[in-house]
């Protein structure tokens, strides 16, 4: 029998837990060429602001041990442009798609969830918390529990789409935070978003990064991301969807154990186009060889 990899985020129901990652994975229609991109639970786009941004000058990445660290500035092409051309050409592929969003102010996230917001074959909005804050002296909305529940609830009165918080993961109590998300309405939080890391050359004297410092993804991440999920699956009662440092099936039943409703695959797309639909395949071959009915079996059952 085939193992039933349905997940529920909500009253969103996912027809497996893999996801791609936003900023990781284009505006899906990249990776058409790889694999049938519909078979992915949902595909989220690249973070898209009101007005189409170009983000920072070169270089924008840099390899280390284990991981990679970016600072691209979040360059998109901007909400019109991608409900005009790109939404159509993922429906046309039959792909679920979530868009994650961003602003400078919280006018500017209200704007761009509302914009998206009309497009039907929208799935989720997933917000980008993870951003500075121009009207608080750039400090990231998502740092304190006071500033997430501000942007979530204002994106909540923005749009009806099922609402996804992503919490950055440089904060002291990373639980509080999700907490105040779940309480000013979020339907799910994912985490974590990358860490804020730095690269120098020792022999030119200068950063590697022209934004100087750049956020760290990759296997490098994916102890801490593992913690902060499962310390988070203890304290809300939403879905969490996982992210950080996920490369392989393993990987990502790891995070479905410690109580992870989906997970989002980043960084492993750039080694392997093909990364998230291995994952998928071998969740399935696991259910499988365990003669589990569904992942319903598996998820949350950590052995303390
Ligand atoms: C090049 C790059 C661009 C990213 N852009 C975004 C973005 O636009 N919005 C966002 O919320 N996260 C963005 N992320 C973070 C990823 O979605 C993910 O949370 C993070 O990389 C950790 O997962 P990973 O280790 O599997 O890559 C980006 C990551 C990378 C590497």
């Amino acid at each position: 029998m085939k193992p039933d990899l349905s997940v529920s985020l909500g009253t969103l129901r996912l027809k497996n837990p893999v996801m791609s990652a936003s900023g990781t994975f284009g505006y899906g229609l990249e990776f058409a060429p790889f694999y049938d991109i519909s078979r992915l639970g949902a595909i989220v786009v690249k973070g898209l602001s009101i007005a189409p941004t170009p983000g920072n000058p070169p270089g924008r990445i840099v390899e280390t041990s284990s991981g990679m660290l970016n600072a691209i500035g979040l360059q998109n092409i901007g909400a019109e442009r991608f409900v005009a051309d790109v939404a159509p050409r993922l429906s046309e592929a039959g792909a679920t798609f979530a868009a994650n969003i961003y602003g400078r102010t919280v006018e500017e996230y209200e704007a761009v969830a509302a914009r998206l917001s009309e497009l039907s074959s929208l799935a989720a909005i997933e917000v980008n918390a993870s951003c500075p804050n121009v009207k608080e002296g750039g400090m990231a909305f998502g740092a304190t529990p006071g500033g997430i529940a501000l942007l979530t609830a204002r994106v909540r009165k923005a749009t009806g789409k099922p609402l996804w918080v992503k919490l950055s993961p440089n904060v002291a109590d990373i639980a509080s935070v999700a907490a105040a998300a779940e309480g000013a309405g979020a339907d799910a939080v994912s985490l974590i978003n990358t860490l804020v890391g730095m690269a120098v050359d020792h022999r030119t004297r200068r950063p590697k990064l022209s934004n100087v410092t750049g956020g760290l993804s990759g296997p490098a991440i994916k102890p801490v991301a593992l913690r902060m999920v499962w310390e988070v699956c203890r304290r809300v009662n939403i879905p969490v969807i996982g992210i950080g440092g996920i490369q392989t099936a393993a990987d990502a039943l790891e995070f479905l154990l410690v109580g992870a409703s989906a997970v989002q695959v980043g960084t492993a797309n750039f080694r392997n186009p093909r990364a998230c639909v291995e994952i998928l395949e071998g969740i399935e071959a696991f259910l499988r060889e365990e003669r589990l009915p569904g992942i319903a079996s598996f998820r949350g059952k950590l052995r303390l």
